[in-house]
């Protein structure tokens, strides 16, 4: 069920099958293709060969040869020219085309290149989105690892920033506090060097009125006062912990009427990781896997907090990560392969887990 774009060249790959994006001879050309044969061998172009070609938005498999994988899905996807002669659907078509060919020959991860985006000519913030779509539907149905590889360093390379409005959002809250990071810096240098004396000391004591005083453990019963309680027992104490990450995750479930297949997937987390944590009450997820829950559950801000506490986190302005995760939370846009696609632009790491 999880999807993840990762950086990489796609003949590197080890899974079960990756895609080829080939065109309708199917006997190899520059780009990927050229790349997938010449890492597979001179034995792929021979099985091809015996194919007779492939229209366009269908898929064909081959052996994988001198390749990790084991199989090579080979699809071809439509040339760009302009978006109004059926370029969506057809693109679209290799993705669930290349999925189903991939189920029926019981692949558990299977890596695509992102078709069309090369010589081609696809846009491809238009081809990532289409990629993205597809293969979320499918993974609705059915239990796959699948990964989006993008080869280009340094951002989707989409001629374009994806999601401006979340740069603007990174730098308010971000860079505005970082300035004032640095301008506290500055300030505390310049009153050190002023003041060598001083300069080993901590910056501010602890505020006293922001303690918590428990009254309970040094009133004096002499003094007219309520009588000192014992203190609890360290077993007292741990009979009462609150209810841990896995308790707050499934009765949050339960309240908003999921299933739990539901939940991990909307969370793009596998099965068995979701089983793992189901059956340990005391289960610490990272981070990430911990705000996918949230957005799988679709939290507010508040509820997001609650459950990063039970893992032992909390949402920090001091990091990208948080603060794009914080976006979408904040604008109730709960789709995660969206926060997926953000995150991955500003090279974050991505929310849900495969294992
Ligand atoms: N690993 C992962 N992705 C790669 C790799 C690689 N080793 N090499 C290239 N890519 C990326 C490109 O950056 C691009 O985003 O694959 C995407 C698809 O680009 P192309 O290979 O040009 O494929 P496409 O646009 O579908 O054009 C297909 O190109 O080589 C010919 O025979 C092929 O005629 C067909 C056409």
């Amino acid at each position: 069920m999880p999807m993840q774009m990762v950086r990489n060249d796609i003949t590197q790959m080890k899974v079960d099958a990756i895609v080829n994006a080939a065109n309708n001879s199917l006997l190899g050309g520059g780009g990927v293709d050229g790349a997938i044969h010449r890492a597979a061998g001179p034995e792929l172009l021979a099985e091809c060969r015996t194919l007779g070609g492939c229209p366009t938005g269908e898929a064909r498999i081959t052996k994988g040869y001198r390749l990790p994988a084991k199989y090579v899905i080979h699809t071809v996807g439509p040339v760009w020219q302009g978006g109004g002669h059926g370029e969506a659907k057809l693109l679209e078509a290799c993705y669930t085309n290349s999925l189903r060919l991939a189920a029926e020959k019981g692949c558990e991860t299977v890596a695509f290149p992102m078709i069309s985006t090369g010589v081609y000519g696809y846009p491809k913030d238009q081809a990532l989105e289409i990629a993205i779509g597809a293969v979320s539907r499918f993974l609705f149905e059915h239990e796959m690892t699948v990964y989006l590889v993008v080869f280009t360093r340094g951002g989707m390379d989409t001629g374009r920033k994806l999601f401006p409005e979340i740069q603007e959002y990174i730098d308010d809250v971000y860079v505005s506090e970082h300035r004032d990071e640095r301008r506290e810096s500055i300030r505390r240098r310049r009153k050190a060097e002023s003041f060598p004396e001083f300069s080993g000391l901590p910056e501010e004591l602890p505020i006293l009125s922001n303690i918590t005083y428990d009254a309970s453990f040094d009133m004096d019963a002499g003094m007219g006062m309520p009588a000192a309680k014992k203190p609890e027992s360290l077993e007292d104490l741990l009979r009462r912990t609150d209810e841990g990450f896995t308790g707050m995750l499934l009765r949050k479930i339960d309240e908003k009427g999921m299933k739990d297949s539901d939940c991990y997937k909307k969370a793009n987390i596998s099965r068995k990781l979701f089983s793992k944590i189901r059956s340990d009450p005391e289960y610490r997820p990272s981070k990430p896997t911990a705000l996918a829950f949230a957005v799988a559950l679709e939290l507010s801000l508040q509820e997001t907090g609650e459950l990063l506490k039970k893992a032992g986190f909390a949402i920090s302005h001091s990091s990208k990560f948080d603060i794009i995760v914080e976006y979408f939370i904040k604008h109730r846009q709960y789709n995660i392969f969206k926060i997926n696609e953000a995150l991955f632009e500003n090279d974050q790491p991505l929310l849900g887990r495969m294992d």
